[in-house]
């Protein structure tokens, strides 16, 4: 065993196979780049390619999105119980109870086919807001918003959390920022969700796994550290500074680096004109002035570009949402590339158990428990 191949981290290492997407000649979901997907789809037909494998036709998409719709509901305990979770627990450890219990009223909850599968990723994509959105009311002594049915996911999912109907502009960016979150092969969270799958385990374990996982600083829930890096900074002036004395002590930057892109983020890149306009549509780009600045040093002291949790962390914030709701936006989307991902594993199996290098002791004999000292 000392002389097989070993990658500290699996860095660069081939885990498994997948058709959902590559990252070899920018991204790709399905074999459509997401610059085209951004551009002229909405996250609805994402969502449906990502799960059926070809964009929906118009007939396809609407009975999709009615599908969504009537699966916008929770059932009254699974209220009950986020209501009555602590307050201090964070906005993605009470996502991941809420998910996790909203299995236990799923009828197909122990069903592993793929339409089954299916089934239940639909009804976790219409879920998923409305779980978001009820703890953060709740716990802000806000009413709950009732979803209309008449609005697009991206728009749903704003009102039902700011109680106010987004304009097409914050509609648009929303909508964006989903369907640039939706996929990313091999990711950490992804990779979790077909390890549990790979033993025979179910959708929602698989999913309620991936959530923790998302929610580490190093994936997902690096978009909430980005705006603290921001509220740090302040003001553009103090942007130069901050960020040489940041990096000579070594601190890590949130939303730089990428374990598989070395040159650039091709989501960071379609995020940031956004990010632009929504700023100079509020009249104030001063984030985007501290922005520009803390990327333009990061790139020319450590090579390092930014990451899609860098421009996301702004754009939501100029969206009017509170930093607690970042990473559970990131799972309102990767549901969809999560489920994806769990009914590809499933359809083509086999158990996910990798090797260790080992480094404890050498053999030696256990010394009878007297004589020990
Ligand atoms: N700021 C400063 N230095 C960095 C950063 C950063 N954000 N990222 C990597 N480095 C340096 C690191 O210190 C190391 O330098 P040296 O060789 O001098 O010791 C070198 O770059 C390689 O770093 P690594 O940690 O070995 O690289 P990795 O491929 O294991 O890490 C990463 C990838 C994403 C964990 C890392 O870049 C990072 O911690 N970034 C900040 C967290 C972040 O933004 N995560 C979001 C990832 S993308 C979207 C998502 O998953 O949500």
């Amino acid at each position: 065993m000392a002389d097989e191949a070993y990658y500290p981290g699996l860095e660069g290492v081939i885990a498994g196979e997948t058709a959902l997407s590559t990252i070899e000649d920018g991204l790709r979901y399905r074999g459509y780049s997401i610059e085209d997907l951004a551009r002229e789809a909405q996250f609805p037909e994402v969502a449906y390619l990502l799960l059926y494998g070809e964009l929906p036709t118009s007939e396809e998409l609407a009975d999709f999105q009615s599908i969504l719709s009537e699966s916008a509901d929770l059932p009254g305990p699974v209220v009950d119980l986020l209501a009555n979770l602590p307050v201090h627990a964070g906005a993605m450890d009470i996502l991941r109870t809420g998910i996790s219990a909203c299995g236990h009223f799923d009828p197909q909850a122990d069903e592993h086919d793929r339409q089954a599968n299916i089934n239940k990723a639909v009804r976790l994509l219409g879920q998923i807001p409305m779980l978001i959105a009820a703890r953060y009311r709740t716990t802000r002594g806000l009413p709950p918003v009732t979803p209309t049915g008449e609005l697009s996911f991206a728009a749903n999912l704003l009102q039902l959390i700011t109680g106010r109907q987004p304009d097409a502009t914050a509609e648009r960016a929303m909508d964006v920022s989903l369907t640039l979150y939706a996929e990313h092969e091999f990711n950490a969270s992804t990779f979790t969700a077909r390890v549990v799958t790979s033993t025979g385990s179910d959708l929602y374990s698989a999913v309620t796994a991936a959530v923790g996982a998302l929610k580490g600083p190093l994936h997902g829930g690096a978009n909430e550290r980005v705006m603290a890096v921001l509220e740090e900074v302040a003001t553009p002036d103090n942007a130069e500074g901050w960020v040489r004395r940041a990096l000579s002590s070594k601190r890590r930057i949130m939303g730089f680096g990428h374990r598989v892109y070395k040159t650039g983020d091709p989501r960071a890149d379609i995020l940031r004109s956004y990010c632009r306009e929504l700023a100079e549509r509020r009249g104030d780009t001063d984030l985007e002035e501290i922005a520009d600045t803390i990327e333009r040093v990061v790139r020319d002291e450590k090579g390092l570009p930014p990451n899609l949790d860098w421009p996301s962390a702004r754009l939501y914030h100029y969206l009017g949402l509170e930093v607690e709701l970042y990473t559970p936006l990131f799972v309102a989307s990767r549901v969809v590339g999560w489920a994806a991902h769990v009914i590809e594993q499933s359809e083509s199996n086999r158990l996910i158990r990798p090797r260790s290098r080992y480094t404890g002791p050498a053999p030696r004999n256990i010394v009878p428990l007297p004589e020990r000292e």
